[in-house]
């Protein structure tokens, strides 16, 4: 049966991954985003619908509400990244506040404000699945709120999937390590950074977007019913729990 999906950031990297698979299997798949091309592009691609989003905007979302269907099957939260890597903080303490609330704002306002903003149209027997980062647990290797952004994300979780138990709507996180093929580091990774986190693997190699959108996928599927509130880690290894 074709379910109706919502990826937000969907239009690039990991988010393009997540709408191609729902897309293969048939579902009706909706992917946001701020930039107007390279949503057309994945549109195109995958024919899910596009709509130009910027998920930090309450304006937005409202203005989103309109375009989406009145019962929502899935919603992915992949909108984010590192924010300090756009604009580094030049050493003022209204600049570094500035660009803490920037990547709180980009990794957990952005999901809580979509969810806030579908919660009444989530279906029964839904599910709700957010992005996280490895940096949740190990720290984002800087001062910035990447890390913090993340793990808070996993914190806020937990009162969601409270929340939509009730309902049978799970909740959880897909907490990836590094995954290539994205957006995410601008072009601005070293090859020296590169093999480290390569190295820093069980597997011996980089994520790739469909790693983790198989575990979205999995988390959204009817094995996955009894899973709710929990951290999925995604990293080949590179950082183990026990
Ligand atoms: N790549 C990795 O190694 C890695 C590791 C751990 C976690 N992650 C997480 O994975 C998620 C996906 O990132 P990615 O790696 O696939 O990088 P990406 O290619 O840069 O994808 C991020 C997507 O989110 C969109 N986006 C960002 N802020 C947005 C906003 N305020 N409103 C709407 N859309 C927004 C971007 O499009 P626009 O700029 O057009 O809005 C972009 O399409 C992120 O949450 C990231 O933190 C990535």
């Amino acid at each position: 049966m074709s379910r109706t999906i919502l990826v937000t950031g969907g239009a690039t990297g990991i988010g393009l991954a997540v709408a191609r698979r729902f897309a293969a299997q048939g579902d009706a798949v909706t992917v946001t985003g701020r930039r107007p091309a390279p949503l057309e592009k994945a549109a195109e691609e995958t024919g899910a619908r596009a709509v130009v989003c910027d998920h930090t905007d309450p304006a937005a979302l409202d203005r989103l509400l309109a375009e989406l269907p009145a019962s929502v099957d899935v919603l992915v939260n992949n909108a984010g990244g590192n924010t300090d890597l756009d604009a580094a903080p030049d050493g003022g303490l209204a600049s570094y506040a500035a660009a803490f609330r920037a990547n709180l704002d980009a990794n957990l306002l952005t999901a809580a404000l979509t969810t806030k903003a579908v919660e009444d149209r989530l279906a029964p027997g839904g599910a709700v699945v957010h992005i996280g980062s490895i940096a949740a647990a190990r720290g984002a290797g800087s001062l910035g709120a990447y890390g913090a952004a993340k793990a808070g994300l996993g914190t806020w979780n937990l009162d969601l999937a409270d929340v939509l138990g009730p309902r049978g709507i799970t909740a959880n996180v897909v907490s990836p390590g590094y995954v290539e093929d994205t957006e995410f580091f601008r072009d601005r990774l070293s090859d020296e950074r590169r093999a480290g986190l390569v190295d820093a693997t069980a597997t011996g190699r980089a994520g790739r977007p469909d790693d983790i959108a198989a575990a979205v996928v999995f988390l959204a599927s009817e094995g996955a019913r009894h899973i709710t509130g929990q951290v999925l880690e995604v990293n080949g290894g590179a950082y183990k729990t026990r």
